[in-house]
């Protein structure tokens, strides 16, 4: 969670904790791997040991040097509020904060069909290969507001665009560009008013079928043919949103192309650690999880190509941001002012939603405002003067 580190554990009652993984005696990390099983978490360094729900639950010498007056039940691991979602568990170290369902407001919808199985069903996603975690030089906002809303680099992978690198094997770039070369659905961008909240994509523009996508793999095409039926029978006129991407302030975004999350971890301000994991259908059959693998890896696995185009341009731009002449000129955010609609003729987008159709920076704004206006009411505001 950002730099700090967590232990996210499920404890013998199934419950779900999210916990600083700090000794609370001198600071040491109680746990040092990425994944495992167990009951306690010892501190190496003077033995401390904490249970899976964070308490302390054994200090060495606690009669003979602490007198037994050190109170155990006060010395716990710090712990963070955790909701989970859909399988999906968020955290924050505000106890009293708002809700997610609150913080989250319009965006849940665009999350949710960002999350939702293919089929519209209660199938559960699982994730392969683990988490790809790596570090960029640049600041963590680059990749927030790049999947945020910017329909407008194309321009940057235009070397993937040539090669067939969609799923199907197809020209192009993308799991939807022949859906969208059939049926030219609107293409829109989504801000959610005083959230910073995000998505993209497309939306139907009414009744619409299923483009044959996967044509040289039949059990692929089978496969993606009978879950998009199904998704418009369970979600009817809802199924007309088909997610792309979206950025969940301030620094988690998601993708629908290639299934994804990714975290954008600040490691300082000039410094980026991203976690991205990547989602299957677990009960695919196997000809779909290694289709959607094999994209991934193409797409944005660590020889792929996509990821890679964008990340030469974040850190680039970095770099060329922080001169002391660069940072006095500002950037331009201008593209699309003025063609934002409130009146989206979509109920179910929900309350306090502003979409521009097209090519637009309307996200970008929206995320920054948010920003500013975060740091602004944040703790520490005016320290500079005092
Ligand atoms: Fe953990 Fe001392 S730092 S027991
Ligand atoms: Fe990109």
């Amino acid at each position: 969670m950002g730099e700090e580190s967590v232990i996210v554990t499920r404890d013998e009652k199934g419950k779900i904790h999210v916990l600083l993984n700090n000794c609370r005696h001198r600071g040491m990390r109680v746990c040092r791997y990425d994944r495992g099983n167990t009951s306690f978490f010892s501190c190496p360094y003077h033995g401390w040991t904490f249970s899976n729900e964070g308490k302390l639950v054994k200090v060495p010498k606690l009669d003979s040097a602490y007198h037994k007056k050190l109170d155990p039940s006060k010395w716990g691991l710090v712990e963070a509020r955790a909701h989970v979602h859909r399988g999906t568990i968020w955290a924050t170290w505000n106890q009293d904060g708002p809700s997610f369902e609150e913080y989250m407001g319009s965006s849940l919808f665009f999350f949710d069909a960002f999350i939702g199985m293919y089929d519209g069903g209660e199938g559960e996603w699982e994730a392969f290969g683990g988490i790809i975690k790596w570090k960029i030089p640049c600041n963590w906002k680059f990749g927030a507001e790049n999947f945020s809303g910017d329909y407008y680099h194309n321009f940057s992978h235009s070397s993937a665009d040539r090669v067939s690198f969609s799923p199907s094997g197809q020209k192009g770039r993308h799991t939807y560009d022949p859906v969208t070369r059939a049926e030219a659905p609107y293409r829109l961008n989504i801000a959610v008013d005083k959230t910073g909240h995000t998505a993209l994509g497309q939306l139907f523009k009414g009744d619409h079928d299923y483009v044959p996508i996967y044509q040289e793999m039949p059990i692929v095409e089978e496969y993606f043919r009978q879950a998009f039926y199904k998704r418009r029978e369970k979600l009817k006129e809802k199924a007309r949103w088909f997610p792309h991407h979206g950025t969940i302030f301030p620094n988690l975004s998601y993708s629908r192309v290639t299934m994804s999350i990714a975290s954008w971890h600040p490691s300082g301000p000039n410094e980026t650690e991203v976690w991205r994991i990547f989602l299957v259908p677990k009960d695919a059959p196997t000809e779909v999880k290694d289709v959607m693998r094999h994209y991934a890896i193409r797409y944005q696995g660590p020889a792929g190509q996509t990821e890679q185009d964008d990340m030469e341009n974040w850190l680039y731009a970095h770099e060329g941001s922080r001169g002391s002449v660069a940072s006095r000129y500002p950037f331009n955010y201008e593209m699309g002012i003025g063609y934002e609609k409130r009146n989206w003729p979509v109920p179910w987008f929900g309350p306090n939603v502003q979409v521009t159709e097209g090519i637009t920076e309307q996200n970008q704004r929206s995320y920054f405002e948010h920003w500013a206006k975060v740091m602004d009411d944040g703790p520490g505001q005016g320290d500079d003067e005092k």
